[in-house]
């Protein structure tokens, strides 16, 4: 999650909110369909460029609720001048449907760079996000080789479907949604860059990479996951594979290089040209980059149970608990990278550029339930090479950029508080059995719980997928609208009637719906008010007022920055805010209870991510309250 996008765990679910593969239940095809997924994606429509004054009328009601009103009078004036006939407004849109007609998606390659590989903050807590999956029940290294074992045959059963183009389709709405993502988390790599980064994929070579990376102790290995003939090696082959890793990787004092890629991006892209210097460290990196993915065996990491245990295992998928405890035993910029630790801990980190957080956990759900099915009696391990250990060779030069990662790691893991809840009152099923989309339900608890804290409404992003078009990523849905700042206001005054805040709770949530409708529709604000900014800096023009208005920096401060991530597995992501005042609040709701992970800075004393979900469990009992005890009026 970032600033421009700004940005429980109990049983399992019988079905899920989100695209998931449910009419196409086929787990694994052996059977190449070539062509398959780029006739799909042909059939996919483009991402269109929404009429400039929708978006300049929808942009100032999006204010009302979260500016001044002297702010909004000048915002007003600029935006009129803006989209006058003739002016730079129109010029811009004329540049933008332009860009339309020519490109495949005008948008994905610019929110690429301007979102991720410009973004100069540590990927950690920053922006990848990280996934907390349950508790699972082994305690012992055994334990933990042979669940990581059944993991990474999982992630190479789902990666068939990938290879032979047999990944259902998954669907919004009724409407097929691009899978370009899919295609892009196996085998990728963020480069880090002096001013900006890059992503390569190595998926597409000729020669596609056959190994993953293990991580043990700091130390990583290059681990071979296909025999000669192309199959993947069975569970049994894989456990012995990584135990040798383990015995390999006994002691505890080496060199934690991988902590280098917790830096701060310019940081760490001086510290890279440095430590490839040396052929070795090159090749070593070469080999983590080309990987499929990364696997992270961390030692025991919570002694906690709960709620703490939760808490204490999204901080360890989010940034592994500083250089005294696993941050050094990972590689961030690794597009996906899985953590097992020796205590049943379990879960993802992965890095945002090359894909949103659905396919990952579609790719999750997918594992575990791989995972959980009972075991057929293997072939014989046989004798196979032993996994290559990647060797670093670290200069002083080296040592001390270790070191200087290892304190800003650390101070950014003591600033993280993260909180992750489980609410166990109800889930849909009671906004659904109201008529309500649960969604709307939950971002309008947040609205409440926030303006509770504050006494003010505050300019609110949720993610709202643009996977309907080719190549779409995200738009924001604003969830701070006029309806809700009625709503919220209304809540706790005693001169209210139970009638009128409940006609206005249904008014804030149809708001939202419609909201999320519009912008999963592409006719959203921010992504077009940016691609218009943008434009002009491709026209070389000055940057236009109604980008330099206050009024605009306050629409992108995101005090609450939102996600939905639904997943058949009892899980939940976690993500960083993206302001230093701000809450990073990511949910999954299933059938009857909705998993929460907030998170907030230390260093902010306004903010309190315990306080939040405390507010947030408030609100939504609250709500349900009011909806039972409420007759409903037709609006
Ligand atoms: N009455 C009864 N049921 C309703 C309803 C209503 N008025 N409105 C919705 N529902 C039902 C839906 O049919 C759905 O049912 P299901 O559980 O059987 O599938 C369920 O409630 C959920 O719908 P809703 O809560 O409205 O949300 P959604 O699934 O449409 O998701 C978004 C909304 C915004 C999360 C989704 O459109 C989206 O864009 N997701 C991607 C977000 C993303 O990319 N996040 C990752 C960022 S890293």
């Amino acid at each position: 999650m970032l600033t421009f996008c700004s940005r429980s765990v109990v049983g399992m679910a019988k079905k899920c909110a989100f695209g998931r593969p449910r009419h196409l239940v086929k787990p694994v095809s052996a059977t190449r369909v070539a062509g398959r997924y780029l006739t799909h994606q042909k059939g996919l429509p483009s991402l269109p460029v929404p009429p400039l004054q929708q978006t300049c009328e929808r942009y100032i009601t999006a204010l009302e609720p979260i500016v001044e009103a002297e702010e909004l009078s000048l915002t007003r004036r600029l935006v009129q001048d803006f989209q006058e006939a003739g002016g730079v407004g129109e010029r811009l849109q004329r540049g933008l449907e332009k860009r339309a007609s020519r490109t495949e998606n005008w948008l994905s390659q610019w929110w690429v760079q301007v979102a991720y590989l410009e973004y100069r903050l540590p990927v950690v807590v920053h922006s990848s996000p990280g996934l907390v999956l349950p508790r699972m029940d082994f305690r012992d290294k055994d334990g933990q080789i042979r669940f990581a074992s059944k993991l990474i045959a999982g992630a190479l059963d789902f990666k068939t479907m990938i290879d032979n183009e047999t990944l259902p389709v998954e669907y919004l709405g009724g409407k097929p949604l691009c899978m370009n993502q899919y295609y892009e988390v196996l085998s990728s790599c963020r480069i880090p860059g002096l001013k900006r980064d890059s992503v390569v994929n190595h998926a597409k070579s000729p020669r596609p990479p056959r190994h993953i990376t293990v991580v043990h102790n700091f130390q990583f290995f290059q681990l071979d996951v296909y025999q000669r003939d192309g199959t993947p090696l069975t569970v049994d082959q894989l456990c012995v594979q990584l135990e040798k890793i383990c015995r390999a990787s006994q002691e505890t004092n080496s060199e934690p290089v991988g902590i280098l890629t917790t830096q701060h991006r310019d940081v760490w892209g001086k510290a890279y040209v440095n430590l490839i210097k040396d052929k070795t460290n090159k090749d070593s990196v070469s080999a983590i980059q080309r990987s499929i993915f990364t696997l992270c065996l961390d030692g025991v990491t919570s002694e906690a149970a709960g709620e703490l245990y939760r808490s204490s295992a999204a901080v360890q998928m989010l940034h592994g608990g500083g250089s005294r405890g696993y941050s050094g035993n990972r590689w961030f910029d690794k597009t996906l990278q899985f953590i097992v630790g020796e205590d049943g801990t379990c879960g993802v980190n992965y890095e945002h550029a090359p894909a949103e957080g659905p396919p990952i956990v579609a790719l999750i759900d997918h594992v575990v339930e791989f995972t959980r099915k009972p075991e057929a009696p293997g072939a014989p391990a046989g004798s196979l090479p032993v996994p290559q250990r990647l060797p670093f060779n670290v200069t002083a030069e080296i040592k001390q950029d270790i070191e200087e990662a290892k304190l800003s790691m650390n101070r950014l893991a003591q600033d993280l508080d993260m909180r992750v809840t489980v609410f166990g009152h109800f889930g849909k099923n009671v906004p659904k059995a109201h008529k309500m989309s649960p969604d709307a339900f939950i971002q309008i608890a947040l609205q409440l719980a926030y303006y509770r804290k504050y006494r003010r409404c505050c300019a609110t992003y949720e993610s709202a997928s643009l996977r309907m078009f080719r190549l779409g990523r995200t738009d924001t849905i604003r969830s701070a609208s006029n309806a809700s700042a009625a709503f919220v206001k209304a809540f706790d005054d005693p001169s209210k009637q139970n009638q009128e805040k409940l006609d206005l709770m249904e008014k804030a949530v149809k708001a939202h719906r419609s909201y999320t409708n519009m912008a999963v529709g592409g006719q959203a604000i921010d992504r077009h008010l940016l691609g218009l900014k943008l434009q002009a800096a491709e026209e070389k023009l000055p940057v236009p007022a109604i980008f330099k208005d206050p009024s605009y920096s306050k629409a992108l401060h995101y005090h609450l920055s939102t996600s939905q991530v639904p997943s058949k597995t009892d899980c939940v992501m976690c993500f960083g805010p993206v302001v230093p005042d701000g809450y990073g609040v990511c949910y999954n709701p299933m059938e009857d209870h909705i998993n929460f992970a907030v998170s907030s800075f230390n260093s902010c004393r306004e903010t309190d991510a315990g306080s939040l979900a405390a507010a947030v469990e408030d609100a939504l009992l609250d709500m349900r309250r009011l909806l039972e005890q409420t007759p409903r009026s037709k609006l």
